[in-house]
């Protein structure tokens, strides 16, 4: 059976850019075609300036809006990053696989180091190893399919070099995985600016429409959009991207296709009428669903503890196999250890 491995940092609330390029996917299709495991990857909020109570608190609504959007326990694998070792194991011996040319030319990178250091601030290590220890969540589970949006693409292309690279080096050990992403909205703009995505851990509010937005509000985000100079609504993402972003966000959530939508509508003011109202249609049961599970804490923290149960399971062989290829002596417990290290001896 196909893995499906996917996961969404906790740095901010989560917004209709998450939901429609990644989790909407992940609930609808992924989980009921796939082994599927999503994972709230706590360790990869830790690599830009962080406030220890607030990562906590996004873990845990995180976790709380992909039940809400429609994850099922009995169906995909759902944990916590923090709560499995072995993707902190497994990072480091890819570190020693990876290069820093390679680490530098990542484009996030490029661009959150240069934020980083407009602001005066510093940059941490970890900002610049992360898509590392992302090829390590990855690939410690041996995944097939990584359904992601579009700004994802180059990082799991690195895990598919890496993946290329160790098995190469040190023998198979890993299965190289591919990104996936959506037909429509692989890359939804902010509202304000539509040359930027629309990301969660930006502070510009008005031009992102966060999950748990209040319907008036959601509404007045989409009616205040930035559209383009012209009149007529024609669908094309260079001269038009804010006119363009609408007719996605539209045809995601409408389950129509942007180019035929365009040729329906005379005036912006029509097309964003009815993408506020598809975009609050679509996020009304998430909401719905979102609040009766905050009233049961004790729920979502049995799914995040039994999801780690699993992924543990999953992960740890292949990491010892990874240990083992790269050269490291085996703990000495067991006696299948004592065996493979005569035989070890035998063949130096
Ligand atoms: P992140 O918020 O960076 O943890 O992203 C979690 C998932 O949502 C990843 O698969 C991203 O590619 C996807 N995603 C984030 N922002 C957007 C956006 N504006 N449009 C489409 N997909 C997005
Ligand atoms: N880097 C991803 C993002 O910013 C989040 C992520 C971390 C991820 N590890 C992953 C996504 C593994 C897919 C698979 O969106």
């Amino acid at each position: 059976m196909t893995r499906v491995f996917s996961g969404v940092k906790p740095t901010g609330h989560l917004t209709l850019g998450n939901y429609l390029g990644a989790m909407r996917r992940w609930a609808e299709v992924d989980q009921y075609r796939a082994d599927a495991l999503f994972c709230v990857v706590d360790l990869h909020a830790l690599t830009v300036d962080h406030a220890p109570a607030r990562v906590r608190r996004l873990s845990r609504q995180a976790a709380t809006l992909l039940l809400a959007s429609g994850l099922d326990p009995e169906r995909c694998t759902l944990f916590v990053q923090s709560h499995v070792d072995e993707h902190a194991r497994l990072s480091y011996l890819l570190e020693c696989v990876a290069t820093d040319g390679e680490m530098r030319r990542m484009i996030q990178y490029k661009e959150k180091a240069a934020r980083e250091q407009r602001r005066g601030g510093s940059v941490r290590l970890s900002l610049l190893t992360y898509p590392v220890l992302m090829a390590a969540d990855i690939l410690a589970y041996r995944t097939d399919e990584v359904p992601v949006g579009d700004d994802q693409t180059q990082h799991v292309e690195l895990a598919r070099d890496l993946a290329v690279r160790f098995n190469h080096r040190y023998g198979h050990t890993f299965t190289v995985p591919r990104a996936t992403s959506p037909a429509v909205a692989a890359r939804v703009m902010n509202l304000q600016d539509p040359a930027s995505k629309m990301g969660k851990s930006e502070d510009t509010g008005p031009g992102i429409v966060y999950l748990l937005d209040e319907p008036d509000v959601v509404r007045k985000k989409v009616m205040r959009a930035v559209t383009d100079s012209g009149r007529e609504v024609v669908y094309d993402r260079e001269s038009r991207p804010g006119v363009a972003n609408l007719l996605e966000i539209l045809a995601a959530c409408s389950g129509g296709n942007p180019e035929e939508l365009a040729g329906v509508y005379e005036s912006y003011g029509a097309l964003k009428k009815d993408a506020a109202e598809a975009v609050v249609e679509v996020l009304r049961p998430v909401q719905q669903r979102h609040r009766e599970l905050c009233a049961d804490p004790g729920y979502v923290e049995g799914v995040l503890r039994e999801g780690a149960r699993r992924a543990r399971e999953m992960a740890r062989p292949v990491v010892d196999a990874a240990y083992r290829a790269i050269g490291l002596l085996p703990a000495g417990a067991g006696e299948g250890a004592a065996e493979e290290a005569v035989a070890l001896n035998a063949a130096r």
